[in-house]
């Protein structure tokens, strides 16, 4: 269903990389919803990626930039206000990845320019994208800027790995850019914690199944899966959120306050 919440409003959407990404069914609800966008992802990504598909769905166009190189950034945000036509009301950084995760390395034995290049992107570049739109004056006044992120960054999660670090880094710098955004310009920065989801990132966890499937019997409504945290997105995007920043919102069906389910209680019964 359309409520029309984002008509005429413009925006970026980071991140989407096949139809299982949370970027790509929120840029399809964003555009149900009127909004327009420019979409981006790693140069690498649209050869590997079907961004192309998603870009002619929504009658968008693409401009690639890496997140972790300022100058890429400069440009797609010069470019996304020149082709949408004035500035900009909503990004979604939807940006992850470990190397240490993908070569298989433990917490406990990590490779420190594997950590700093997967905090590079999965972290730090939350800041170069705000700062790139903040040099620029990118953003309208009430705009909204939405990162994903995970619970890991408040307890522990063994194979999450370094990710848990690289989001407890991600959800600070959206409090504390959301103050200068705030204060400078009326724009609300915020973090949406999510239930975990099948997606390329996700099934890179290792024990994904298993660990899916509990969430699920730890959730009083059950995992929110991509659909539904690309509804919550658009909510945050439009003007009915407008006083909600610097916060960290939990989106995953009651996980994060549920101390045992009885799913759970019963696995362990005789
Ligand atoms: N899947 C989950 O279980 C889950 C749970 C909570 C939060 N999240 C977060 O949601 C976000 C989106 O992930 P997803 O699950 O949709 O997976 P995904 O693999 O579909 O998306 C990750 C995206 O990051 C992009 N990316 C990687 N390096 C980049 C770079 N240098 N520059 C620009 N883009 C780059 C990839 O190309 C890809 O499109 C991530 O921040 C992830 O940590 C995922």
């Amino acid at each position: 269903m359309s409520y029309n919440l984002l008509k005429g409003k413009r925006g970026i959407i980071f991140g989407a990389l096949d139809e299982n990404s949370i970027a790509w069914k929120t840029a399809e609800r964003v555009h149900e919803e009127g909004g327009t966008f420019v979409l981006t992802n790693a140069p690498i990504a649209m050869r590997m990626g079907k961004i192309n598909e998603l870009a002619e769905k929504t009658n968008s166009q693409i401009i690639p930039a890496d997140a972790t190189n300022e100058e890429d950034l400069q440009n797609l945000v010069a470019q996304a206000m020149e082709i949408l036509g004035g500035k900009l009301d909503f990004v979604l950084h939807s940006i992850g990845m470990s190397v240490n995760v993908r070569k298989g390395r433990a917490y406990t034995d990590e490779k420190y320019d594997f950590t700093a290049k997967g905090w590079d992107v999965s972290a730090l570049s939350f800041h170069k994208v705000m700062q790139s739109l903040f040099k620029a004056d990118a953003m309208n006044e009430w705009g909204s800027i939405v990162a994903l992120t995970y619970m890991a960054a408040q307890r522990t999660f063994p194979d999450y790995n370094d990710m848990a670090d690289n989001k407890a880094y991600l959800e600070s710098v959206a409090r504390s850019f959301g103050y200068f955004f705030g204060k400078e310009k009326k724009v609300r920065v915020n973090t949406i914690s999510q239930s975990p989801t099948p997606t390329t990132a996700g099934q890179g966890v290792k024990g994904f199944d298993g660990f899916i499937n509990y969430a699920e019997k730890m959730s009083p409504l059950g995992n929110a899966t991509a659909a539904d945290c690309a509804d919550y997105t658009v909510s945050l995007f439009s003007d009915l959120t407008r006083k909600v920043t610097m916060q960290n919102l939990f989106h995953d069906g009651g996980f994060s306050n549920t101390g045992v389910s009885q799913e759970v209680i019963d696995e362990f019964s005789e």
